[in-house]
C-alpha cells in the first residue's frame, strides 16, 4: 500500500486514545465523503495498534448485502469465537454459523448481552468498523447496545461512516454513546494541495498536481484515478460527490478501465461484483458462466489491472474499491444481473449454502411466480425473525411480490401476518397496523375464522399503541356484523350490545362454564399466524355446509370479545369487561375461560375491583396451572396478565412462578413480543421480595427489549421499577436519574405515567424536594388509581408531613389505612400504617404511634415484603425512642439493619445509623456478636462481600475471584458493584487503599 500522506490530526488523536486505552475505554467516529480516505486511515489505526500489541479485529458494512444479519459483525464474531471456542455462547455461535436462532430461543437484547460478555472476555480489543453507513439494522442495534452498555472491560470501537448517508438510527445509536466511553470524532477533509504533490510523488514540481489537484478536489480517489488518464481528460474542478456518485471525469475514467477490459475479465468483474465483496474465488465460473480456465484467466485479468485484489492471508478477494464494485454492478445490465445472482443461488445452494445464504440472490434473481423462491425467502424469514425482523420484514416483502396475484391466498395471508409480527417486532407498530388494515380491508369475509384472527390481531396492535377506542370500535362493529352476532347463538341470555351495563352475578362464569376442551383451539385465544388456515383449500370459498357450520360455532366470536374485554379492563370500563366475559356463555372452552379471568383478574386489580380479582386470579391461576406448556403457548399474554395480578395483589411467589414460566415458554416458542411484558411484571415482584440485584438486572433487560421494540410506556415502566430498586439500594440520588428517565419516556394521564410519576413523587420525597413530589402525586392521584391507591394515600400523608401539614397528613393517613383494609392487601396497609405512626408520632400520641408500627411490621413479614418490613422497624424504633424505651429501639434498630444488611439495602443506612447515633451510649452491647465486627471501613458489609472486597484489594480480578469462590462471574460483578457503593470508592484501586494488608483470604 502507497505510503500515507497527510492526517497527522487524526494520527495524533488516535495515538492519544490508544495511549489511554486499556484504561480508558473509547468510541472513534471517522467520518468523511466517499473516497476521502476513510479506510486508508483505518488500515493506519489498524497498524499503529497492532504495532502496539493490541489485537484488532475487522468488519464492517457493505452496499449490497444490506439485509444480512449482523453482517458488520460477522468478521469480528469469527476471530472472537476462535480466541475463546470453549466459551463460545450458543446464542452467538448460532448467528455467526447462520443458523436459525429461533430455535435457540434468542430476545435480540440476550445476544447483543452475550456479544457483550465475550468482549469482555476478550480483553482489551480494538474493533474497526467500517462502513457502517451500509450496516444492516441488527449491527446497528448490536452497535448501539455496546455503546450504551459498555463491557465490562477495555473496548475500543473505531467506526467510519459517509456522514450524508449516515442513517436516523446511526446516529441515534452514536448518540447516546454511554459517558463511560470516550467519544473521539474525528473529520476527514480534502488532503491539501501540498498532500497532492506529495502522493503523486515523481510527478511533483510540475503543472500536473496543481491540475491534478482541482480537478481532484483533494479527493485521494479521484486522485487515483485520474492520475491514470491523459490531461486532456480532465476537467477543471470536481463536482461534488453526493452519496456516492462519482463526479463525470471520475465516472469516465473507471468506466475505460471498464471497456479496455477483454469479455472475459469483464464478466468475471461483474460476477464478482454480484457474488459479494469480498468474494469466493471458486463462485466465479458458475456465475460468470464461464469455463473454469477463462474464468481464471479474467481473474488474473482484473487482479493484474488492481481492480480487485487478494485479501491478506486468505483465499477471497475484494474489489480495489467499493466505489470500484459498485460502478461495475450497476454498470452490468439488469437482465444479466438477473441470471447472474440466480447462477449465484444455485452453485451456493449446490454447496450446501442455507436459506441465511441463498436469500440476498433469491431476492435480486427470481421472477413471479416462482414459488421455490417464495419458500426460500419464507423459510429464512422465518429463520430471523426474532434476531433480525428488519431483514425478516425484506425477505417477506420480496416473498410476497413473487407470489402471482390469487395464487396461494392462505400463504399469502400467512406471510403477511408474519410481516405485520416482524414489523412490530422491529418497533414499527404504526406500519404493522396499517398493513392489517389493508390487509383487513381486502380480506373476504369467510373463512369466518380468519377474519376473526385479523381483526383480532388488528385490534391488538391498536390497543398496544394506546389506541383503546379505535381498538374497541372496530371490535364491536364486527361483532355487529350478521354472522357474528349470529355466533352468540348460545349464550344463554338475550344478548345484549357490547357495551351493556352492569351483569348480573351470575352472568359471571362460573365453574359450570367450563366447557369442553374441543370447542376452540387454544390458538384461536390470542391470535397468531398459526391461526391462518395453511391448507389452501381452507382459505377459498367454502361450501355452503362448512359456512353454515362456521356460523353457528359459537366461539368463533371469542376472541374478539376476550380482546374487547381487555380493551374494556385498560380503560377502566371493569363492569364492561366483565359482561362481555360472561357473555362468553357455557361453550367456551377452558383455555378461553382462562385468559377471561386473566383479563379480569388485572382489570379488577387496576380498577379496584379487588374481589373480583380475586376470585379471578383464582381461576386463572388453577388453569394456567392444569394447561400444558402447548396449550399455553397459545395464551402467553394470558399468563402475562395472570402474573401481572397477582404481583399486584401481593401474591409475589405465584406471580414469580407464573412469569418464569411465561418468559420460559415465550423464548421456547420464539413469542418474544409478550417478553418485555413478563420481564417487567417479574422485575416488580423481585422489588417487592427484596431481591434487589435481580430486580436491577430485570429492568435493564426490560428496558432494553421495550426499546428494541420501541415501547415508551414499557420504557417508563421499566425505569419506574429501576428507581424503585436504586432508592433501596443506594439512596435517593441514585434513584432520581432513573425516575426522572420514566417521567420523560412516556405520557402524563396513563396508567404507565402513574408508576412512573408515583416513583419520581418518592424520590422527590427522599431528596426533601417536597413541592415537586407534592405536584406528582396530585397528577397521579388525579385519576383512579385502583388498587395502588392505599400506597398513594399514604405517600401523600407521608409528603404532607414532613412539610408540616399535619391535618393533611392525618386525613391522608387514615384513608390509607382504611382503602388498603377494604382491598384486604396487607402489604399496602402495612405501608399505610408506617405513615400512620408517623403522624401519631408527631402527635405525640406515643401508643396510638407504636401499636400502628407493630401492626405495620406484622403485615409486611405476613406477605413476605422485606424492605418494607425493615422500615416498619426504623419507625418503631422512632417510636420507642421517643417514648424512652431505648432497649425496644435498638432491638428494632438492630433487626432493621440486619434486613439492610442481607438485602444490600444500603438506602436504608442513613436512618439505622441515624437512630444508632442517638442512642448513642444507651445501646447495650449486641447479645450476639456483629458477623461484620464493627470492623472499620468493612462495617457495612456483608460477610459475602468482606470477602470480595479483600480479594478486590488484594489484586484479583472478578475472574479470579469468581474461581476462588466458585460463584457465577454475573454474581461477582454484582457484589463488586455494591462494595464500591457501599465503600463510596470509584474503583477496584480505592478499595485497595481502604484496605491496605489484603492477603486473598
Ligand atoms: N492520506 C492518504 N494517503 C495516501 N493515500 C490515500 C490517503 N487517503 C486515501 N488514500 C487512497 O485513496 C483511496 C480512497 O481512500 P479510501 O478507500 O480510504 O476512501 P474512503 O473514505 O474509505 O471511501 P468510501 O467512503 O468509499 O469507503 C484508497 O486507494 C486509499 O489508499
Ligand atoms: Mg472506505
Amino acid at each position: 500500500m502507497p505510503g500515507l500522506v497527510g492526517r497527522s490530526g487524526q494520527l495524533g488523536a488516535w495515538g492519544a486514545t490508544l495511549r489511554a486505552f486499556p484504561s480508558r475505554s473509547a468510541f472513534v467516529e471517522v467520518v468523511g465523503e466517499p473516497g476521502i480516505g476513510k479506510t486508508r486511515l483505518l488500515t493506519e489505526f489498524a497498524a499503529v495498534a497492532t504495532a502496539e500489541g493490541r489485537r484488532v479485529s475487522w468488519g464492517g458494512g457493505s452496499e449490497f448485502e444490506q439485509e444480512v444479519p449482523f453482517g458488520a459483525f460477522l468478521g469480528i464474531f469469527d476471530e472472537l469465537l476462535r480466541d475463546r471456542e470453549a466459551e463460545a455462547d450458543p446464542l452467538v455461535t448460532a448467528v455467526v454459523s447462520g443458523q436459525p436462532v429461533s430455535s435457540v430461543a434468542a430476545e435480540r437484547h440476550r445476544i447483543y448481552r452475550a456479544v457483550r460478555r465475550l468482549l469482555s472476555a476478550a480483553g482489551a480489543r480494538v474493533l474497526v468498523l467500517d462502513d457502517l453507513h451500509w450496516a444492516d439494522r441488527a449491527s446497528l442495534e448490536l452497535l448501539s447496545h455496546l455503546l450504551r452498555h459498555p463491557p465490562a472491560g477495555p473496548l475500543l470501537v473505531v467506526g467510519a461512516y459517509r456522514p450524508r448517508q449516515c442513517s436516523p438510527r446511526l446516529a441515534a445509536a452514536i448518540a447516546e454513546t454511554a459517558p463511560a466511553l470516550d467519544r473521539v470524532r474525528l473529520d476527514v477533509d480534502p488532503l491539501s494541495e501540498d498532500d497532492v504533490a506529495e502522493l503523486l510523488g515523481a510527478r511533483a514540481g510540475g503543472c500536473a498536481p496543481r491540475r491534478l489537484f482541482l480537478a481532484s478536489g483533494g479527493n485521494p480517489f479521484y486522485l487515483e484515478v485520474l492520475r491514470h488518464l491523459p490531461d486532456t481528460a480532465w476537467t477543471a474542478g470536481p463536482a461534488p460527490a453526493l452519496d456516492g456518485d462519482l463526479p463525470a471525469p471520475v465516472l469516465a475514467a473507471l468506466r475505460r478501465e471498464l471497456v479496455d477490459l477483454p469479455a472475459d475479465a469483464l464478466a468475471v468483474a461483474r460476477a464478482a461484483a454480484v457474488i459479494g465483496d469480498p468474494f469466493d474465488p471458486s463462485l466465479l465460473p458458475e456465475v460468470a458462466d464461464l469455463p473454469e480456465e477463462a474464468a481464471l484467466t479474467g481473474l488474473n485479468t482484473v487482479t493484474e489491472r488492481d481492480l480487485v485484489r487478494q485479501e491478506e492471508g486468505r483465499r477471497s478477494f475484494r474489489f480495489r474499491h467499493p466505489l470500484v464494485r459498485s460502478l461495475v454492478y450497476r454498470d452490468s445490465s439488469g437482465g444479466w444481473r438477473i441470471a447472474a445472482h440466480d447462477r449465484a443461488r444455485r452453485a451456493l445452494a449446490a454447496r450446501g449454502g442455507g436459506p441465511l445464504a441463498l436469500a440476498p440472490h433469491v431476492l435480486r434473481a427470481a421472477t413471479v411466480g416462482d414459488l421455490d423462491a417464495v419458500a426460500l425467502l419464507r423459510r429464512a424469514a422465518t429463520d430471523v425473525l426474532d434476531t433480525a425482523p428488519a431483514t425478516a420484514v425484506e425477505w417477506l416483502r420480496g416473498a410476497l411480490s413473487l407470489l402471482p396475484p390469487g395464487r396461494d391466498p392462505a400463504a399469502r395471508l400467512e406471510m403477511l401476518v408474519m410481516k405485520t409480527r416482524a414489523l412490530a417486532m422491529t418497533g414499527d407498530l404504526g406500519r404493522s397496523r396499517e398493513l392489517l388494515h389493508d390487509m383487513l380491508a381486502s380480506a373476504p369475509r369467510r373463512p369466518l375464522g380468519l377474519r376473526v384472527a385479523l381483526v383480532a390481531q388488528c385490534a391488538l396492535v391498536e390497543r398496544v399503541l394506546g389506541h383503546y377506542s379505535a381498538a374497541a370500535g372496530m371490535l364491536t362493529a364486527e361483532l355487529a356484523e350478521p354472522d357474528l352476532a349470529g355466533t352468540r347463538a348460545h349464550a344463554t341470555r338475550p344478548t345484549a350490545p357490547p357495551d351493556a351495563a352492569v351483569p348480573t352475578k351470575a352472568e359471571v362464569p362460573s365453574e359450570a362454564a367450563v366447557p369442553s376442551e374441543a370447542a376452540v383451539p387454544s390458538e384461536a385465544a390470542v391470535p397468531s399466524e398459526a391461526a391462518v388456515p395453511t391448507n389452501a383449500a381452507d382459505a377459498t370459498a367454502p361450501s355452503d355446509t362448512a359456512e353454515a357450520a362456521e356460523a353457528a360455532d359459537p366461539t368463533l366470536s371469542h376472541p374478539l370479545r376476550l380482546e374487547l374485554a381487555t380493551v374494556a379492563a385498560l380503560r377502566g370500563r371493569f363492569e364492561q369487561s366483565r359482561a362481555l366475559v360472561a357473555a362468553l356463555g357455557d361453550h367456551a372452552n377452558r383455555v378461553v375461560v382462562t385468559a377471561a379471568h386473566a383479563v379480569l383478574a388485572v382489570g379488577g386489580a387496576h380498577t379496584g375491583a379487588i374481589h373480583q380479582a380475586r376470585r379471578s386470579v383464582e381461576r386463572a391461576a388453577a388453569g394456567v396451572d392444569a394447561m400444558s406448556d402447548r396449550e399455553l403457548s397459545g395464551v402467553l399474554d394470558a399468563v402475562g396478565q395472570l402474573g401481572w395480578a397477582e404481583t399486584l395483589l401481593e401474591q409475589h411467589a405465584a406471580a414469580t412462578r407464573h412469569l418464569e414460566r411465561g418468559l420460559a415458554l415465550s423464548r421456547r416458542f420464539g413469542q418474544n413480543h409478550v417478553v418485555t411484558y413478563f420481564l417487567l411484571g417479574r422485575c416488580f415482584a423481585a422489588n417487592a421480595l427484596g431481591e434487589l440485584a435481580t430486580a436491577v438486572e430485570l429492568a435493564g433487560d426490560a428496558a432494553e427489549s421495550a426499546q428494541l421494540i420501541a415501547s415508551r410506556p414499557m420504557t417508563a415502566m421499566a425505569h419506574a421499577l429501576r428507581a424503585s430498586a436504586e432508592l433501596w439500594l443506594s439512596g435517593p440520588e441514585g434513584a432520581a436519574p432513573w425516575a426522572e428517565r420514566a417521567v420523560a419516556a412516556t405520557d402524563r394521564h396513563t396508567w404507565w405515567w402513574d408508576a412512573a410519576g408515583g416513583a419520581l413523587s418518592r424520590v422527590r420525597l427522599a431528596q426533601g424536594r417536597l413541592a415537586e413530589a407534592r405536584d406528582l402525586l396530585a397528577d397521579v392521584l388525579s385519576r383512579p388509581a385502583g388498587c395502588m391507591r392505599p400506597t398513594w394515600l399514604a405517600l401523600r400523608a407521608e409528603i404532607a408531613l414532613a412539610a408540616g401539614d399535619l391535618p393533611l397528613a392525618r386525613r391522608s393517613a387514615a384513608e390509607a389505612v382504611d382503602e388498603a383494609t377494604a382491598l384486604e392487601l396487607a402489604g399496602q396497609r402495612g405501608g399505610a400504617l408506617v405513615a400512620a405512626a408517623r403522624v401519631h408520632l408527631a402527635d405525640g400520641r406515643l401508643d396510638l404511634a407504636e401499636d400502628a408500627a407493630r401492626r405495620a411490621e406484622e403485615d409486611q413479614h405476613a406477605v413476605g415484603q422485606p424492605l418494607p418490613r425493615a422500615r416498619a422497624l426504623v419507625t418503631a424504633a422512632e417510636i420507642a425512642l421517643a417514648a424512652g424505651d431505648a432497649a425496644a429501639a435498638a432491638e428494632h434498630t438492630r433487626r432493621a439493619k440486619a434486613i439492610a444488611r442481607e438485602r444490600g439495602a444500603t438506602g436504608l443506612r442513613p436512618p439505622v445509623l441515624d437512630l444508632e447515633r442517638r442512642l448513642g451510649a444507651r445501646l447495650p452491647r449486641p447479645s450476639e456478636p456483629d458477623p461484620a465486627g464493627g470492623a472499620g471501613v468493612l462495617g457495612a458489609l456483608t460477610g459475602r462481600e468482606r470477602q470480595i472486597a479483600q480479594l478486590l484489594a488484594a489484586g484479583l480480578s472478578n475472574k479470579e475471584i469468581a474461581e476462588r469462590l466458585v460463584i457465577a462471574p454475573r454474581t461477582v460483578e454484582t457484589h463488586v458493584t455494591r462494595v464500591l457503593r457501599k465503600l463510596a470508592v470509584r474503583s477496584r484501586a480505592g478499595v485497595a487503599r481502604l484496605l491496605p494488608d489484603s492477603d486473598p483470604v
